[in-house]
């Protein structure tokens, strides 16, 4: 069997094109989803019980369905609620919902991590629960939560292949077109995988440089 990569080469700007909607859509999920999960997690270790189960739930559901399932309920579920949404917006909805589910548990590590004796500090000053939580927990707790948010943002880059699911044309859709039409399937899919791995390692690289300049010294 022979390889041949230089079928390739007349679609680099549909793959180029590819990796802009990939990457536009990691950012704008984690963005999205860190945001989110930052409530959310919040909520979760509130001492009102019933939020802090319903979120429970909440993050529950989240990771313990498909991505896929989420990304149908969305864009194909939604409408018969009268939501139409479109499917670059039901993508990034998707996939920022899905990344709250687990950033809300970072989160929660973050806030639990920070030493309790700073909560009956603030309490002793007379700081609400808001309070306390936005301007002495959550700045501590972010140093140590910033690392895992950032491999959320490298797994994103992974799972947004899901995308083409939706029939956006992101890297993954960009190489089923590709082999739809030159046929050389392996080598597309080789190349597509090299792609998110140079994609993944860059990120990578990239959030270990900051994770040593911000190190909580
Ligand atoms: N592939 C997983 C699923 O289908 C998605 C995991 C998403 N992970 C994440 N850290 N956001 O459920």
């Amino acid at each position: 069997m022979e390889l041949d990569f230089s079928v390739l080469i007349p679609y680099m700007h549909m793959f180029w094109k590819g990796v802009c909607v990939t990457i536009q859509a990691s950012f704008l999920g984690v963005l999205f989803g860190s945001a989110l999960g930052i409530f959310i997690g919040s909520f979760r270790v509130m001492p009102f019980k019933p939020l802090r189960y319903l979120m429970a739930t909440y993050i529950y559901v989240l990771r313990g369905t498909p991505l896929m399932i989420q990304l149908f309920l969305i864009y194909f579920g939604l409408p018969a609620l009268g939501v139409n949404l479109d499917a670059a917006t039901a993508g990034i909805l998707g996939i920022g919902i899905n990344s709250s589910g687990y950033v809300g548990e970072i989160v929660r590590g973050g806030i639990e991590g920070v030493p309790k004796g700073q909560w009956e500090a603030a309490k002793m000053l007379g700081l609400s629960y808001w309070q306390t939580m936005k301007s002495i927990i959550l700045p501590q707790a972010i140093r140590h939560m910033l690392p895992a948010i950032g491999n959320e943002f490298v797994t994103l880059i992974k799972e947004s292949s899901l995308l083409s699911v939706l029939a956006i044309s992101d890297l993954t859709m960009v190489g089923q077109q590709v082999r739809s039409v030159t046929y050389a399937s392996f080598e597309t899919f080789i190349f597509v995988a090299l792609v998110y791995l140079v994609l993944t390692s860059v990120t990578s690289g990239a959030l270990q440089l900051l994770e040593n300049r911000w190190k909580v010294k």
